[in-house]
């Protein structure tokens, strides 16, 4: 295990929420990551492989090497894909701040869900462009919870969601940088730049999204911080738990949930 301080931890629990999140939010955030016939593409910080199955599915005729810092979800993401004999995916340990490939390595750069988690993403950004060659394109896909509104609307689950995002600046993370994913990669020097919101908006008549979403990605994630947020007197115990009941009940048949992912794309030129 990498000795690094990560919000959600690498449970099992937590491996299963990033597969449930990837494989509910596979047409909202990658029906349009496709690359062009034999590339090269480089995804930063796979965990346990949750969106590469997907986007190696995808794109047959490219080759992934995929790499995390966390040497425990790298073998667990080797697992998946053997499981599913997918063959274009390499993986490897390695820091985003510190690549060891050369520049210009890679045709496309995809980074899912990292950026929230580190203390200095501008700079993983420049590393990342580094590798991307002439002509390449960098993707970033990010949430915001600020974007997270719901009914029936309650207080205590707001203060049980802000706790998580209280708990991510501390470890030097940032829950809402998806509304910062445009000046990112303004700042460092990407053209064509294009953001988009992928707003995963749930009622009754979703009923895939009721359960993949609001309760086993949206949720589990804010539950995933209880005893830490309740450990450090950022709330207390009853408060946060009527936050998540609260939460459960927007996945009841009145209930509604709605959440913006920012998804962008950058060429370096
Ligand atoms: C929320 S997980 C997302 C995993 C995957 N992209 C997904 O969407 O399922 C964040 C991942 O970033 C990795 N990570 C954090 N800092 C890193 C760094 N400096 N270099 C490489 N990976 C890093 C963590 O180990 C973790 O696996």
């Amino acid at each position: 295990m990498v000795n690094i301080k990560y919000v959600h931890g690498y449970s099992d629990r937590e491996a299963m929420r990033l597969n449930d999140q990837a494989d509910t939010l596979d047409n909202i955030i990658h029906n349009d990551t496709i690359f062009s016939e034999a590339s090269f593409v480089l995804e930063a910080g796979c965990g346990v492989g949750a969106q590469t199955k997907i986007i190696a599915t995808k794109n047959p005729d490219s080759r992934f090497l995929s790499v995390d810092l966390s040497e425990d979800s790298i073998i667990e993401a080797k697992k998946i894909i053997e499981a599913l004999n997918i063959s274009n995916v390499e993986f490897r340990q390695a820091d985003i701040y510190n690549l060891v490939f050369k520049d210009e390595t890679f045709d496309f750069v995809i980074i899912c869900f990292v950026l929230e988690h580190l203390h200095n993403p501008l700079q993983a950004l420049i590393e990342l462009k580094r590798v991307l060659k002439k002509g390449g394109v960098m993707i970033a896909i990010e949430g915001d919870h600020g974007s997270t509104f719901f009914h029936p609307d309650s207080k205590q689950a707001h203060t049980a969601i802000d706790c998580q995002v209280h708990l991510q600046k501390q470890s030097g993370g940032n829950s809402n940088i998806g509304r910062e994913l445009y000046p990112l990669f303004k700042s460092i020097g990407l053209d064509d730049v294009s953001v988009s919101p992928r707003i995963v908006y749930v009622d009754a008549s979703r009923p895939q999204l009721v359960e993949g979403f609001i309760k086993n990605t949206f949720t589990a994630m804010i539950e995933g911080v209880r005893e830490e947020a309740i450990q450090q007197g950022i709330v207390d115990r009853l408060t946060f738990e009527k936050g998540i009941k609260d939460l459960y009940r927007t996945a009841e048949s009145d209930g509604v949930f709605s959440y913006t992912f920012f998804k962008g794309f950058g060429t370096k030129n």
